[in-house]
């Protein structure tokens, strides 16, 4: 809604437009009111009709939960939801079909939405995906197994190593790595408050001490970014008591390495300063009024050699399960990282792949599209790296990029990955509607918004009870994926379970 609109050559601000509506309406009830009174009965048809906007209104601001948007801009909202609800047909006809819609098309958004509202996930008449052009499917066997005999799904971080903190995951999906900073208060506690119910672990993301990550009692992986919010000296290098008093914290079950992220590989994180609140900069230990670019790599890492003892040092220091985030570039620079750890016998607890369709909170637009490895050839080539230098078995392998549904996240099970992570599959159980402002401040579902007035319509009890219904979903069908391949559990999939017209890397 915080968004301009050209009418007749003219700029219309929708939140103030909004703002100044809802302001006005009970005076408009007071003046029709007046006429009425005064000149002519008539003018109370008009009355009563503003007098029940005004009572709907403010029962769309102030008493209902349940939609953001209502909550923010009032019964203006109901503009969007109309012509969101003639917004199929008016595609079909006019515009966009259902499968055009970029990043998410409109059947991928309404499937996690329908997951996390716990509404039927039926569809009718066929898929609408075009066959000739998919890349991969699943291959089912002619005897499906009954749901009996499907194991639970268990996953232990750390046990290559004999360490005494390993981590053991119950679930097989992780929320991916989002700061608080990308993401407003509410947000980040909503997600943590759903990850606490649902048994799911929650990553930090890039930006510090996480207050409100800890405030749900979620268990959290603790992201080091090359700014090392939270954890760093002035120069950007690691300040080991801070890492070690952060690793300390009963909740904080792993770190990890951001070595890179999908959405912007070779590029440092970026805050824009129209983000930056006093709480953020106490946090991050920024300044406010500028944009917070974080460095492209970790100052201490300027080799291969020096990057893997820097993972020792972590390790050492923090006592947990350590990994590395990365997005892959070039095949034969992985293979060199492979070899120089089997060189040190020193080995990352997990690798997260990062495709490079990932998502971000801001990054340049080229280096989200042209740059970096998309996630379905990477992966299948990291797990290949990893069998051919004989070090599969040293590590666990965890992928990310557009795995919202559990269709692409079975695929990512087949290519190797041995658990999945998704940023954006949980922003839009929290709501995300993909109005693409996550660098502006302007979030008009509150997600990705400092701004009080955009995050008060996003409740996180409400919120919370959305991220647990996703994850049923997800999990549910799951187990129903592994019955028609005929698996008992998901560490059973291989690369022989996929279909594919391309062949893997
Ligand atoms: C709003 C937002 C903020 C993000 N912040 C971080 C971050 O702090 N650190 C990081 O490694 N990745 C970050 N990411 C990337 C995600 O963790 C994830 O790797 C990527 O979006 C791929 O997952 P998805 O396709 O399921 O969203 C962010 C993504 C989004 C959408």
């Amino acid at each position: 809604m915080k968004k301009e609109i050209w009418i007749g050559g003219m700029t219309v601000d929708l939140d103030r437009l909004s703002k100044g509506f809802n302001v006005l309406l009970p005076f408009w009830v007071l003046f029709f009111a007046f006429l009425g009174y005064r000149f002519n009965f008539n003018f109370h048809f008009l009355t009563v009709i503003l007098f029940f906007a005004a009572v709907v209104n403010f029962y769309f601001l102030f008493i209902q939960k349940r939609h953001t948007l209502l909550s923010n801009f009032g019964l203006m909202a109901q503009f969007r939801y109309f012509f969101e609800s003639i917004g199929p047909e008016l595609r079909q006809y006019l515009f966009l079909s259902d499968v055009e819609e970029k990043p998410f098309n409109r059947i991928e958004r309404s499937e996690v939405y329908r997951k996390s509202k716990g509404v039927d996930d039926t569809f009718a008449f066929g898929s609408q995906l075009l066959f000739n052009q998919s890349e991969f499917k699943l291959r089912h066997s002619l005897f499906p197994v009954s749901r009996s005999v499907i194991q639970p799904f268990s996953l232990t971080f750390g046990e290559e190593r004999g360490i005494k903190n390993t981590y053991t995951l119950k679930r097989p999906v992780i929320i991916s790595a989002m700061s608080f900073g990308a993401l407003g208060e509410r947000a980040v506690r909503s997600l943590a408050r759903g990850a606490k119910k649902a048994g799911i672990l929650m990553n930090t993301g890039e930006g510090g001490y996480p207050k409100y990550h800890l405030l749900e009692g979620c268990h959290l992986i603790f992201q080091m970014g090359t700014a090392k919010f939270g954890v760093r000296k002035d120069d950007f290098t690691l300040d080991d008591n801070k890492l070690r008093k952060l690793a300390f914290l009963p909740q904080v079950k792993m770190i990890e390495i951001k070595v890179s992220q999908g959405a912007k590989p070779g590029k440092g994180g970026l805050l824009p300063k129209e983000k930056i609140s006093k709480e953020i900069s106490e946090l991050r230990g920024v300044p406010m009024g500028e944009d917070v670019i974080s460095p492209s790599f970790h100052v201490e890492c300027t080799n291969l050699n020096k990057l893997v003892h820097f993972i020792k040092r972590v390790q050492s220091i923090s006592e947990l399960p350590v990994g590395i985030k990365l997005c892959i570039g070039r095949e034969d620079e992985f293979r060199e990282l492979i070899l120089e750890l089997k060189k040190e016998d020193i080995f990352p607890d997990y690798i997260t792949i990062d495709g490079a369709e990932g998502g971000t909170g801001a990054a340049p637009k080229t280096f989200m599209d042209d740059v970096g490895v998309p996630i379905f050839v990477a992966l299948p080539m990291v797990n290949r790296i990893l069998n051919e230098e004989g070090v599969r078995n040293k590590l666990k392998l965890m992928a990310a990029g557009k795995l919202i549904n559990s269709g692409r996240q079975f695929m990512a099970f087949c290519m190797g990955a041995d658990a999945i992570y998704t940023a954006r599959g949980f922003m839009m159980a929290l709501g995300c509607i993909q109005a693409l402002q996550c660098n502006r401040n302007t979030c008009p579902v509150g997600i990705t918004t400092h701004d009080e007035h955009l995050q008060r319509g996003l409740d996180i009890e409400l919120k919370s009870e959305r991220v647990l219904s996703y994850m049923k979903s997800l999990e549910h069908e799951h187990v129903e994926l592994l019955q028609a391949l005929a698996k008992k559990s998901i560490s059973e999939l291989s690369i022989l379970d996929l279909y594919t017209e391309k062949g893997l890397s």
